[in-house]
């Protein structure tokens, strides 16, 4: 029985992701909840192997074969670490998840969504966040903030990130009970406030 929160975090690179998550988990841990902090590709374990070659391979490597490894670490990931942390209680901040599968394979690389929506449910045996906040980000304003030394998927060019940006809009328009989207180009404050009034009205 799941008794903890399962909140995600989404957005284009160098969205801010991971200072907001910081800040939220310092709230959190501050009113005396139990949080988890993790991400995709890359948790503890079998997740890091995965994320080295996702990110630093440099050979060919086919957006189907991509889909799969990214699906592989989540199945991992889902099993292993998110549901234990659910079933304890715990509230987990989790750095991308399904939707960015469906915003860089299926958007970003072009694969069929349907099937990758599919994939992601026996990915993840059904689970679903209660919360997904988007950090809506500009493609320069995210091209200048990664700079120029890029990781695989961060080379993928500007076209590629306009169609992730597209796809997670997208994504927020179809569920927007579950997503909810912020524009990163606000204060660093100003965004915490908002995701922390999300995270009350989710909690409650
Ligand atoms: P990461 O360094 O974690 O990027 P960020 O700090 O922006 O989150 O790298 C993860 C990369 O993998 C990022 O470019 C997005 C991409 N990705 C996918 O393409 N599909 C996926 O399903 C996931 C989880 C990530």
């Amino acid at each position: 029985m799941k008794k903890g929160l399962f909140i995600t975090f989404e957005g284009g690179d160098g969205c801010g992701k991971t200072t907001q998550i910081e800040l939220l988990n310092k709230y959190l841990s501050g009113k005396g909840y139990k949080t988890l902090l993790t991400r995709e590709p890359g948790a503890k374990g079998l997740g890091e192997k995965l994320r080295e070659i996702l990110l630093n391979y440099d050979g060919e490597v086919s957006p189907n074969c991509e889909s799969f490894l990214f699906l592989a670490d989540r199945a991992q990931h889902v099993d292993c670490i998110i549901k234990p942390a659910l079933e304890d209680g715990k509230i987990i901040l989790c750095d991308r998840h399904t939707d960015s599968t469906v915003a860089y394979q299926g958007y970003g690389r072009g694969l069929n969504l349907e099937r990758i929506y599919q994939l992601n449910t026996i990915a993840t045996s059904g689970l679903k966040p209660d919360l997904t906040i988007v950090l809506d980000v500009d493609v320069e304003t995210s091209m200048k903030r990664v700079g120029k030394e890029k990781d695989r998927m961060e080379s993928a060019g500007i076209e590629f990130f306009k169609r992730v940006r597209q796809g997670f809009l997208e994504i927020a328009k179809k569920e927007p009970q579950r997503v909810k989207v912020i524009n990163s180009s606000d204060t660093i404050e100003n965004i915490h406030k908002q995701i922390v009034e999300l995270v009350e009205i989710c909690k409650n």
